[in-house]
């Protein structure tokens, strides 16, 4: 049985993130071997010839699952009938910019195109923000949406996810698919906390085998918190590849679910659990089914988690404030 195309939309599908990203939609990493996908590709003006040129290689590449491939500058046009959204067009940091001057440069971007979602979406919309500052952008998004589910708008803190498991698998020798249960708490930003109190490598406590709150505190946390400078800095550009399959992994896991015993780590609309005021899009950790997510209740949070936990959605509130000041939400 020929199964009907998933329509996915991506925004900002000329610069280098849509690069690294097209292509393993196409090609059915988003969402499952057997998907066939129809693209819609957003860009401004200037972006629309860049973006031709990626449609003609993805042309070229012949992917059985590609059925199509459509490219706006409008909105309206490009979420019409999406069921998947990436929001990911937006105006990178770039060396020595603070994270607080991208949002007046891009809540602009994201209410219209929250208006866009709300008024022209398939009813299964699912959204993903990527562009910086990603959970106020959502936030931004959602609330130009009031006809869609608050839940169906997410930032992606999956980077800063795989990024703890590689850093805590380097230091324990141990295989990246052997970590589970790590959790990316907060703000994808310099605030973030990787949390690995609850996480577990091959069965074993992390935070107990690590045993070593020195190297958590002054190592682990700000290696994976200050990783997207670090990219900017080595590479003068920020992450692109990483960051593309993390949007590949977010929505994937979000459609397929997560594995027994396991959980992953989702910007979402807080419903208050763990003090998280309602609202904010904060990172928590989730599992996943039958496309739907939920938040992994009942974990006890130590003095440590707890200030660092507060920190960053001190950051989120603040954000939040601004871009209501801006009249953005
Ligand atoms: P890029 O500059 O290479 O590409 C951005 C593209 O967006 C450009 O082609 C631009 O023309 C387009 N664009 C700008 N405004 C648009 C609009 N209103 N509608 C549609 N397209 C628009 O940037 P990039 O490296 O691809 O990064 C994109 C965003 O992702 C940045 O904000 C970056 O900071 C962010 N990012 C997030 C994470 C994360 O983990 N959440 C990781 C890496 C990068
Ligand atoms: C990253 O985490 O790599 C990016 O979000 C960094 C950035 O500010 O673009």
């Amino acid at each position: 049985m020929t199964r009907t195309p998933v329509n996915v939309t991506v925004t900002g599908a000329a610069g280098q993130i849509g690069y690294a990203l097209l292509f393993r939609i196409a090609s059915g990493h988003l969402l499952g071997a057997d998907v066939p996908v129809k693209l819609r590709l957003l860009e401004i003006p200037q972006g629309l010839k860049a973006a031709a040129g990626t449609a003609m290689e993805l042309d070229d590449c012949a992917f059985p699952l590609l059925s199509g491939i459509e490219i706006t500058d409008d909105p309206n046009v490009a979420f019409d009938g999406a069921n998947v959204a990436l929001l990911v067009g937006a105006r990178p940091r770039t060396k020595g910019m603070e994270r607080g001057d991208l949002l007046a440069a891009n809540g602009g971007i994201f209410k219209p195109q929250g208006k866009a979602i709300n008024d022209h979406a398939a009813d299964d919309i699912k959204v993903l923000v990527v562009g910086n500052p990603a959970n106020t952008n959502a936030l931004i998004a959602r609330s130009a949406a009031p006809d869609v589910p608050a839940e169906r708008f997410t930032a992606m803190t999956r980077l800063d996810h795989n990024r703890a498991i590689s850093q805590l698998a380097a230091k324990t020798g141990s295989a990246v698919s052997d970590i589970k249960r790590l959790t990316i708490w907060g703000n994808h930003s310099a605030t973030q906390y990787p949390d690995i109190f609850h996480a577990e490598i091959a069965g074993k406590n992390a935070a107990e085998t690590v045993n070593d709150e020195v190297w958590l505190a002054d190592t682990f946390i700000p290696t994976v918190a200050k990783r997207g400078a670090a990219i900017i800095e080595a590479r003068g550009a920020s992450s692109a590849a990483s960051a593309a399959n993390a949007a590949i992994d977010h929505v994937h896991t979000w459609v397929n679910g997560t594995a027994a015993g396991d959980w992953t780590s989702m910007g979402i609309p807080s419903d208050g659990s763990y003090g998280v005021p309602e609202g904010l899009i904060s990172s928590f950790p989730v599992t996943t089914k039958d496309g739907a997510y939920e938040i992994v209740q009942g974990l006890e949070i130590n003095d440590f988690s707890r200030a660092r936990i507060d920190a960053s959605v001190k950051e989120l509130a603040e954000e939040r404030d601004a871009v209501r000041e801006l009249g953005l939400i």
